[in-house]
C-alpha cells in the first residue's frame, strides 16, 4: 500500500503538481454504449475553487467519480500529484485521506449515530479511541452539530445530514473536497448554510473545492467554472 503524505499541512510546496489532473478522459458506458465523457483534460490544483455546471446528463458526476477512481476511464489517464494510479486500493487509500467526498443523497448508514458515520474513515488511521472520539467532537460541533451527536443518522433532516456527510468528508482532512450537487436536496436555507460551510474549509483550511452545482448564485461564488456539455468541457475558466 502506498503512503500519501499530506504535503499541504507539512508546508512541502505542493504547487508543482496539480492534485488530480484528467489527460484526455473518456468514459463509454457500455449499457446503452453512451458516451459520458469524451477527451476531457482537466485540472484541480490545491486551493482550487471550482464550480462544474451543465445539462443534466452532460457528465458532471461522471467526470467526479472518475476524478476520485470510484470509476475507471474508458481511454486517458487520472493522475494524483503527476502519478498515475492503477490499484483499486490505491484510490481507496486516497479517498481515505486525501480526497474527501460529499453526495447529494448524503449516503449515511442510518443505523448508526452522527458520531459513528464520522468515525468511520479514521478507524484503523487513528489508533486511539479517544484521539478519534475528540476529532468526531470537533468535527460535529464545527458543523454547528455538537447537539445530534448521539443521533441516528437516519432520523437526522436533510441539511444535518449533509453536514454530517461534510464532517466525514473532513474526518483525516483531505486536501480536496469533490461536492457533487451537495445542496440539491435541500431547502434554500439549509443550502446556504452547506454551502457556507464548505467555502469556510476552503478559505480557512485551504481545502480545494470542487461542486458540481445547477445554481449559477453558487457558481458565481467560486473562481473558476468549468462547463460541460454533451461529455467535453466546451468553457474553463473565470466566474460565471
Ligand atoms: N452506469 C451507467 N450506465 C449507462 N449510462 C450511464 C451510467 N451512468 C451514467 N450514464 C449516462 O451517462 C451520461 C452522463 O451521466 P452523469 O450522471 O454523469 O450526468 P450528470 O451531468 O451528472 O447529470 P445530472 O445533472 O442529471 O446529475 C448520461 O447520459 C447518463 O444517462
Ligand atoms: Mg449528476
Amino acid at each position: 500500500m502506498v503512503f500519501w503524505s499530506n504535503r499541504r499541512r507539512s508546508g512541502v510546496n505542493s504547487e508543482v503538481k496539480p492534485l488530480i489532473a484528467l489527460d484526455g478522459v473518456s468514459r463509454v458506458y457500455p449499457r446503452g454504449r453512451v458516451t459520458a465523457l469524451r477527451e476531457v483534460t482537466l485540472e484541480i490544483r490545491s486551493g482550487d475553487y471550482t464550480a462544474i455546471m451543465g445539462p443534466s446528463g452532460s457528465g458532471k458526476s461522471t467526470l467526479l467519480y472518475l476524478a476520485c477512481g470510484l470509476d475507471r476511464p474508458t481511454a486517458g489517464r487520472v493522475l494524483f500529484e503527476g502519478r498515475e494510479l492503477k490499484a483499486p486500493a490505491e484510490w481507496a487509500e486516497l479517498r481515505a485521506c486525501r480526497i474527501g467526498f460529499v453526495f447529494q443523497s448524503f449516503y449515511l448508514i442510518g443505523g448508526l449515530t452522527a458520531s459513528e458515520n464520522v468515525e468511520i474513515p479514521m478507524l484503523g488511521r487513528m489508533r486511539s479511541e479517544r484521539d478519534r472520539r475528540k476529532r468526531v467532537a470537533g468535527l460535529l460541533e464545527r458543523v454547528g452539530l455538537g447537539h445530534r451527536t448521539g443521533h441516528r443518522a437516519a432520523d437526522l433532516s436533510g441539511g444535518e445530514s449533509q453536514r454530517v456527510a461534510i464532517a466525514r468528508a473532513m474526518a483525516n482532512s483531505p486536501d480536496v473536497i469533490l461536492a457533487d450537487e451537495p445542496t440539491g436536496n435541500l431547502d434554500s436555507q439549509s443550502a446556504g448554510e452547506i454551502l457556507g460551510l464548505l467555502e469556510d474549509l476552503h478559505q480557512r483550511e485551504g481545502v480545494a473545492l470542487v461542486m458540481v452545482t445547477h445554481d449559477p448564485g453558487v457558481s458565481g461564488r467560486a473562481g473558476r467554472v468549468v462547463r460541460l456539455f454533451d461529455g467535453q468541457v466546451v468553457s474553463d475558466g473565470g466566474r460565471a
